[in-house]
């Protein structure tokens, strides 16, 4: 995989709490790349992620190799695969997230060897955030989860995410690519279930990557799978690693005048956002906490004990919903964003699999359905409180989940609004859509200080 420098971290930054270790700057390779119709698409693969049995590996790459250029992107889809390019099933290698971050490098500073870069505060480094409306975390532009294979996340003509306009990079930076892959070799462990939920007791953590103890309640989240922990193997294991890839492909488009540019934002349902001075206006400030812990309960209805998590927030601008999906782990019911009436804005719903093989692995989220509405037919006002459900079934208890939903929008001015009812599309089975955004955790440290309930000792299988 070409050169590899490793470069090794001490000491935290406060301002993003990133979850990371170790640094690694080594060169992703360009393995393929296509044009048709003008759409050019490029086949990377990630520096090299090294696994054994129980082992996690989240490590950041700085400088991935990544389209150049005023560009308009029309997908992305990542997954990974072993030395042989060969899809790598989820029951072998979970793939917790991997995240795609822009950021701008300052020209002549080739190394990131501070942690305080991290903080992206420093003046080396410039974090070039999505559009919202978390303010730590939840930054990237895409990533997901073990939902990767089958999410579908095109956009559709004539939409595209603009990047690469020098007009957008500092004077003095150059835009760069950071990703970062947290995965866990499942393989030998004792229930790979719960190693997929991170519970601190399977991987033996009392304190989370700083050397902090964990809250009191804290049974599982990534505060206890960071790099370089191991979750529970069975006796008598020994030896098997690996190497792994992210296989990443971009389609992308020259920009050019005819492509409408759609900005990303993402709203999380553990934002615990407030106000900042309602009677001036609409500034409000975001805290999203990512994780949050279902506590199981013995309440039922038809469907079984859902527990539907619930987040009303306010939007800061206007726009045309040209896309959405959701994230959720195993155990999800799916989500629901609503506009301020009451109308559905988008139902994303996971996907089980129901074999052995890469995209269809029995009992793990293996994609999310995901909505496309006519453009034009679905808008959101400016300052509109939107609503959030994210159900999750708590006839066990499960701690670490995600709920949060990715939007695309489009500015309203900028389309032909046609008054169409909005499709929800549901991803056929046998399509391994292209997928986009993510999962993100660049600020996780939060979820550690969050007061946790009491530990649940049950678990489910996630079999839905
Ligand atoms: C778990 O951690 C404790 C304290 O750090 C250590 O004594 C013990 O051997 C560890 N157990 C396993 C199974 O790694
Ligand atoms: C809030 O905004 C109003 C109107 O601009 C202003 O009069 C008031 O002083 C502000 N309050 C605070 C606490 O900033
Ligand atoms: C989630 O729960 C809420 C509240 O019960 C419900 O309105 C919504 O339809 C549910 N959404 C999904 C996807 O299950």
């Amino acid at each position: 995989m070409g050169r590899e420098r490793m470069i090794n971290g001490s000491g935290c930054s406060l301002v993003l709490v990133v979850l990371i270790l170790s640094f690694v700057f080594v060169e992703s390779i360009q393995v393929d790349t296509k044009y048709e119709n003008g759409v050019k698409t490029d086949v990377f693969l990630s520096p090299k992620v090294e696994l054994e049995p129980g082992l996690v590996s989240n490590k950041n790459y700085y400088n991935i190799d990544f389209p150049r250029g005023h560009i308009g992107i029309k997908q992305f889809y990542a997954e990974l695969v072993d030395e042989a390019g060969n899809s790598v099933p989820l029951h072998e290698t979970y793939i917790h997230h991997y995240v795609i971050v822009k950021y701008y490098q300052r020209k002549g500073v080739e190394e990131i060897n501070n942690r305080r870069d991290l903080g992206f505060e420093e003046p080396d480094v410039i974090v070039g955030k999505n559009s919202g409306i978390c303010e730590q975390g939840l930054v990237q532009y895409f990533g997901l989860g073990s939902e990767t294979r089958r999410t579908d996340s095109h956009i559709p003509d004539p939409y595209g995410i603009e990047v690469g306009n020098p007009v957008d990079t500092p004077l003095g930076y150059e835009e760069r690519w950071m990703l970062i892959v947290h995965a866990i070799d499942t393989r030998y462990v004792v229930d790979k279930i719960q190693c997929t939920e991170c519970r601190c007791d399977l991987y033996n953590v009392t304190v989370n990557e700083y050397g902090k103890p964990l809250t009191d309640g804290y049974i599982g989240g990534l505060a206890c799978c960071y790099d370089g922990m191991r979750c529970r193997l069975k006796e008598g294991v020994h030896g098997g690693k690996r190497n792994l890839f992210l296989r990443y492909t971009v389609k992308y488009l020259e920009w050019d005048a005819s492509i409408l540019p759609v900005k990303i934002y993402i709203i999380d349902v553990t934002d615990t956002w407030k106000w900042l001075n309602q009677s001036a206006g609409l500034s409000s400030s975001h805290h999203c906490l990512v994780e949050y812990s279902v506590q199981p309960s013995s309440a039922e209805n038809d469907l079984g004990c859902v527990d539907a998590k619930k987040l009303s927030v306010r939007f800061p601008v206007s726009g045309d919903v040209i896309y959405s999906v959701g994230h959720q782990h195993a155990a999800g019911h799916g989500l629901t964003l609503s506009h301020e009436d009451g109308r559905e804005i988008c139902s994303s719903i996971p996907i089980y699999g129901e074999g052995e093989e890469a995209g269809n692995e029995a009992g793990y989220v293996v994609g999310m359905s995901s909505c496309y509405p006519q453009p034009g037919s679905v808008k959101i006002a400016e300052g509109e409180m939107l609503t959030l459900f994210s159900n999750y079934s708590c006839t066990k208890g499960h701690p670490g989940v995600m709920g949060f939903v990715y939007l695309l929008i489009a500015d309203s001015n900028s389309q032909s609004g046609s008054l169409a009812v909005h499709e929800k599309v549901l991803v056929p089975k046998a399509i391994l859509g292209v997928a986009i955004f993510g999962i993100a955790v660049m600020v996780v440290i939060a979820v550690v200080i969050q007061k946790r309930n009491k530990a649940e000792d049950g678990y489910e299988s996630i079999h839905m």
